[in-house]
């Protein structure tokens, strides 16, 4: 197994290359379970969560041939329609398959995700959507077995709760359906928008892109020509970078982003004293003389997203007074703040609010990643803890963000992969 160690560092300085969104990549990949020739996608990150969607694929019988960024799919000799449980097991967003799959074959079997780290994470908005459209569904020695022999159905669906991974699957499912699907409370995520706007080009009418009122065009069943396409730049990563730039005191150029996606982090830095310069594919953040505390709520896009939570909880740490960061998405996402404490880091925890009391002086240990953003957050603290900080279990990292450690070394960052 893998290692982090960290030495603190003064400062950072120069440019990160940000890389493709791996939220983006995801239901994109699974989309094209939907198309009848092969699939070009440009600007894939290389982070593992990428290459086990692209393996179950290969499971099932498609070809992914991977070159660079860059991965073509072939699913016409899709002979399998069954995700089983040592993939899931790795990666719940393998539920993505669900949609496309059965909507295309007309039944599909997906092995429950389970719990994870950050809460429960059920899936009951995806199936319970399913059935409105007229799938039959039984849960069987934990396995989900969807049928729809008939095919599936336009109908009108309205979420309970606002699902980003529920909104995509049910998108890629009513675009092979029979008839019109409206979504209500539909997730309007970046992520979410880049899935429809390809689908729409490939002969599928949707309206409403990027609002939360979804009407999707079903082909009935006409597979679907995809032109190549690029994915969109990783928001949580840059978010990422500029909370590295933030917390060291540092001036940090991320190139290949996009700002639009990025309001909720931008307006966080700047009321905590940062000065983030933006032109149309990058942004400069300047340090705050003194960073100030903030107040976090989590929320839905366009609100300030849970993936940033974790990173803002370790830049709070530094700030001079007291934070308030309230977690609403998930019940369980506060699995970093125990780790921080071992660093020194002053934070209470009362239900889903943390309160942070900074400004704290950080010393480096051995710490353990126990999710894919909360890894990050450690990285954060190690830059700047007093000594040697040894982060164990970065496989979660690794889940995620493409190449981190090469990134800051990259700016000046003391920081080396190493095996236990
Ligand atoms: C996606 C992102 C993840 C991000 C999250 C919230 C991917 C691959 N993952 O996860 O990085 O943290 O959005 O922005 O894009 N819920 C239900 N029933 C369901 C589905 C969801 O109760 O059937 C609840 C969840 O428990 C959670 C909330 O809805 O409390 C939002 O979850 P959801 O948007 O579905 O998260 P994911 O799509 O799994």
């Amino acid at each position: 197994m893998d290692y982090l160690k960290t030495q603190g560092v003064d400062t950072l300085n120069g440019t990160i290359k940000i890389s493709g969104a791996k939220n983006a990549s995801l239901p994109l990949i699974a989309m094209t379970i939907l198309a009848k020739n092969r699939v070009t996608i440009k600007n894939l990150p290389h982070v593992a969560d990428i290459k086990t969607l692209l393996k179950l694929l290969s499971n099932l019988g498609a070809s992914c041939e991977i070159s660079l960024e860059n991965v073509t799919v072939d699913t016409s000799k899709i002979h399998e329609t069954k995700a089983t449980y040592d993939i899931v097991k790795t990666m719940r967003a393998s539920i993505l398959v669900l949609g496309p799959i059965l909507s295309r074959f007309g039944h599909c079997e997906v092995s429950l995700p389970g719990g994870c780290a950050i809460g429960q994470r059920p899936i009951d908005l995806h199936l319970k959507a399913l059935e409105q459209m007229g799938a039959q569904i039984v849960i069987e020695s934990g396995y989900v077995q969807a049928t729809a022999p008939n095919g599936l159905k336009g109908c009108n669906i309205i979420f309970d709760k606002i699902t980003v991974t529920g909104t995509a699957n049910i998108v890629m499912a009513a675009a092979l359906a029979e008839g019109i699907t409206t979504i209500t409370n539909a997730a309007r995520e970046p992520e979410v928008v880049q899935l429809c706007e390809v689908l729409n080009a490939s002969g599928v009418t949707i309206e409403g892109i990027g609002t939360a009122m979804l009407t999707i065009h079903g082909t009935n069943g006409k597979l679907l020509e995809i032109d190549e396409f690029s994915i969109i730049p990783d928001r949580i990563e840059a978010g990422t970078y500029l909370c590295a730039g933030a917390i060291t005191k540092s001036k940090l150029t991320l190139t290949d982003v996009e700002p639009k996606h990025l309001g909720a982090v931008l307006s966080k830095l700047e009321e905590m004293g940062c000065k983030c310069s933006v032109t149309e594919k990058s942004i400069t953040i300047s340090p705050a003389d003194e960073l100030q505390p903030v107040k976090i709520i989590t929320q839905e896009y366009p609100g300030f997203p849970t993936d940033m939570q974790a990173q803002f909880l370790a830049l709070a740490t530094q700030a001079n007074g007291t934070s308030i960061i309230e977690e609403r998405l998930f019940e369980n996402r506060f699995m970093h703040v125990s780790e921080l404490q071992r660093m020194g880091a002053k934070i209470t925890l009362n239900g889903h609010t943390a309160t942070v009391n900074g400004k704290t002086k950080l010393s480096g240990t051995d710490v353990m990643a126990t999710d894919l953003r909360a890894s990050s957050a450690l990285v954060l603290a190690a830059l700047v803890a007093s000594g040697e900080t040894n982060i164990h279990r970065i496989y979660h990292l690794d889940r995620g963000y493409d190449s981190l450690e090469k990134k800051l070394e990259g700016v000046g960052a003391k920081i080396q992969r190493l095996k236990e």
